[in-house]
This record gives structure tokens, C-alpha cells and sequence, in this order.
């Protein structure tokens, strides 16, 4: 056949825009401007200067736009929340307000179990869409990957029951969800007064059909003195090692038990929270490659004073993510961006620390190599935003500021 016209090879790209790639190409934020975007199949094939274009744009791709001068960055990664659960826990905020603390409150059975006994009496759609709408607006601001823990259901019908709400939320919103078994996240009440055989159960009946049905694709666990003792997270860690399973922890929060080492020990994606971890925990976070997973919304919901040890990260060398923990007693944050603000005021990251903390370490802490940063390979998760320099995006407290969001090439907000 003749005249027939050239397939244009890519599914869109994007002229006249600001990249901040987050790659280390030895400008701040990885920053290349007068760039373009372009992307086919859900992955990026061009990240870089319009002038490297490889032809005319208009030949290139069936889609051609202007971004209109706005900054680009890879898709926000939130690697830790709490995002499925039943009811909310206002009350005890109220209570907090009032004086008292977050372990007496679930010393005298609210905190953590409250909220089991509501996740345990919600069907699975009322638990799905209350998720739904918490997602909708972390995905508004930039979200396109995000973690979900189950641990609200304590037994393997509510777990389960999680997971698979977490699962669906992944295939019916466009966003990438990344699910995390946390049946050790506080005593199931059946099991009151006798916290190794729960924690055998974990191992041997939960861990193991979660494990099986291919609902998890990690294990986490609270060690702290109102939860787990390190000897018993350990035994949950050696049966996710067995099912070969990567761990991660919510580490040294309240108190200081080892729990950055322990999570280190195992080779974990990332030891979370750790407020109080102390130089030796940071040292083997470094060696094992575990990335420090910074919670500013719980510390700043809790009012905590301990600061994690930001410096020993920075001098060790240990990437440092940052999660909006989002859970509805101690971090009801329904911003990724917002906790980035919280990063940088309350732990003093910069900007720059913050929004790789939310991109390419993020990703790390989640194992996910294909995502966090601009470049051809990587899938086609972006954001743009119509602001005049990255740091903005830490600097405003609260709003949205996304004005689009993608993901694996496809728009989603
Ligand atoms: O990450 N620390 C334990 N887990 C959650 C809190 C969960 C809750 O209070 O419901 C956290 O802070
Ligand atoms: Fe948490």
C-alpha cells in the first residue's frame, strides 16, 4: 500500500514543562527545564529536554499537549497508612485534648481495639467506601501509589476482609495499591492475657493463609511495650522470611526497644516511626540498606517532643521516606503533601529531602524499582503542578495543588 500514513509510536507527551526528575543528575530536585514528557504503554520513553527530542513533536505521539510552564514530578508514593478501617476515633481526640495519653486510652481498651471493633462489624463495601474516599483525595493531591496495612481485623476473617478491601481499592481507582500484613499490630481480644499464643496464631494460621491467598506483599509488626516485645516480633519475622515474605516495622515510636536493628536484621524494606531509635539502630539500618520511614502526622497527633534521629539518618547515609501514616487514631492525615510540610517544619527535612522522602524512597521502602523518579523505563506516573518552583509543594500547608495526576500513562485525577 502507498501514502499510508506513519503509526504515531507514543500514547502522549507533554511540551513545555519543568521536570523535577529526583534523579541524580546533579541538579536540585534532578531539575531539567525547557523538557518534555512523553510516554507509551503505561512507561515513560522520553524524560528530558524538548530539544532531545527524537522528531517533531507533533509526529511523535498521538497526543500532544502543553503543560503550560508547570513543574513535573514523578507520582506521589504514601508507603505507610492505615487506610482501611471502620468508624473514626474523634472521641479520642477529645479525650488526648483532655489529658490523657494515647497508651492510657488503650491501656483501658480504646486505641487500636477500638477501632477493630468497628472494623470487625463493617461489611466490606461500607469498609470500601469509606477507603474509596479517603483515597480520592490523597490521589487529588498527587498520589499514585500508596501502601495499606491490614491490622484492624486481628483475626483471619477480619484481616482478610482488609486486605482484599485494599486489593479492590487498587484495581477500581487507577491507583497502584501495595498491601501489608500487620495481624501484630495490637493483642486480639480473644487472646487477652496471653500474647504469645496470639502471636503463634499470627504465625501459623494467619500468616500463613494470607500468605497463600496472595493478599500481602509484606509483613509488618508494632513492637513497643503497649504491643509486641522485640522476641515476639521476631517470631513473626521468621515466618514471613520462611513464606518469603519482606518485613518492615513500626519501630521505636514511644520508646526505644531495638526495633531499627531488628528490622535491619531482617533485611527490612524499612523500619517506620522511629523517634527513638538510637545511633547503633541507625548504624544497621545503613548496613542492611533499610529505608527510615518518617511519620510527621502521628508525632505531630501525639504531640511528641522526641525527635527522630535525623542528623545520624543524614550522616549514615539512610534514605529517608515520608508516609502519612494515615490511620484514625493517631495520624487521621489525609494529605501526603501535608505531611511533607510537617517533614520539613517539624523534623526540619528540606523541600528537596521531603519530596524524594515522598517519590524515589518511598518507592524503596515499598522494594518498587520501577517508580519515583522521571526517566525512560520508569512507568508513567506523574504529576503536574502550577507553581513556580518544587519547594511549593511543602511550603503551602494543605489545598490541593495538583492540577493533573497520572498514572501508568493514564489520566486518574
Ligand atoms: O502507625 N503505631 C501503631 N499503629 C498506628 C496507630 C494505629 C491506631 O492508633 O489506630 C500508627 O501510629
Ligand atoms: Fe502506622
Amino acid at each position: 500500500m502507498t501514502n499510508r500514513t506513519v503509526q504515531a509510536p507514543w500514547d502522549g507527551l507533554l511540551l513545555d514543562a519543568r521536570l523535577a526528575t529526583l534523579t541524580d543528575n546533579g541538579q536540585p530536585y534532578g531539575s531539567v527545564e525547557d523538557a518534555a514528557i512523553g510516554w507509551k504503554d503505561g512507561r515513560i520513553v522520553h524524560a528530558g529536554r524538548a530539544a532531545d527530542l527524537p522528531g517533531p513533536a507533533a509526529s511523535l505521539a498521538r497526543e500532544v499537549a502543553s503543560a503550560d510552564g508547570a513543574w513535573i514530578t514523578p507520582g506521589l508514593i504514601d508507603c505507610h497508612t492505615h487506610l482501611v478501617f471502620g468508624g473514626d476515633r474523634a472521641h479520642e481526640f477529645e479525650l488526648r485534648l483532655a489529658g490523657a495519653s494515647y497508651e492510657a486510652i488503650a491501656r483501658a481498651g480504646g486505641g487500636i481495639a477500638s477501632t477493630v471493633r468497628a472494623t470487625r462489624e463493617a461489611g466490606e463495601d461500607a469498609l470500601f467506601d469509606a477507603a474509596l474516599g479517603r483515597l480520592r483525595r490523597l490521589v487529588a493531591d498527587g498520589v499514585t501509589t500508596i501502601e495499606i496495612k491490614s491490622g484492624y481485623g486481628l483475626d483471619l476473617p477480619g484481616e482478610r476482609k482488609m486486605l482484599r478491601v485494599a486489593r479492590r481499592l487498587g484495581t477500581s481507582s487507577g491507583v497502584e495499591v501495595r498491601t501489608t500484613f500487620l495481624g501484630a499490630h495490637a493483642l486480639a481480644p480473644e487472646f487477652a492475657g496471653r500474647p504469645d499464643d496470639y502471636v503463634e496464631h499470627v504465625c501459623e494460621v494467619m500468616l500463613p493463609a494470607i500468605a497463600a491467598d496472595g493478599l500481602a506483599d509484606a509483613v509488618d509488626a508494632f513492637c513497643e511495650t503497649i504491643a509486641f516485645s522485640p522476641a515476639q516480633t521476631r517470631r513473626v519475622f521468621e515466618r514471613a522470611r520462611a513464606l518469603g515474605l519482606p518485613v518492615k516495622l513500626h519501630a521505636d515510636q514511644l520508646s526505644d526497644l531495638g526495633g531499627a536493628a531488628l528490622a535491619a536484621e531482617f533485611g527490612g524494606l524499612s523500619a517506620d516511626h522511629i523517634e527513638h531509635s538510637s545511633e547503633a539502630g541507625v548504624q544497621a539500618m545503613a548496613a542492611a540498606g533499610t529505608v527510615a520511614v518518617l511519620l510527621p502526622g502521628a508525632f505531630y497527633a501525639l504531640r511528641d517532643t522526641q525527635l527522630p534521629p535525623i542528623e545520624a539518618l543524614r550522616r549514615h547515609g539512610v534514605p529517608m521516606a515520608v508516609a502519612s501514616d494515615l490511620n484514625p487514631g493517631t495520624s487521621p492525615l489525609l494529605s501526603l503533601r501535608l505531611a511533607m510540610n510537617m517533614a520539613c517544619t517539624l523534623f526540619r527535612l528540606t523541600p528537596e529531602e521531603a519530596l524524594r522522602g515522598a517519590t524515589v524512597h518511598a518507592a524503596r521502602a515499598l522494594g518498587l524499582a520501577d517508580r519515583g523518579t522521571l526517566a525512560a523505563g520508569q512507568r508513567a506516573d506523574f504529576v503536574l503542578w502550577p507553581v513556580r518552583r518544587p519547594a511549593e509543594l511543602c511550603y503551602w500547608i494543605g489545598g490541593t495543588l495538583a492540577s493533573a495526576v497520572y498514572a501508568g500513562g493514564a489520566r486518574i485525577a
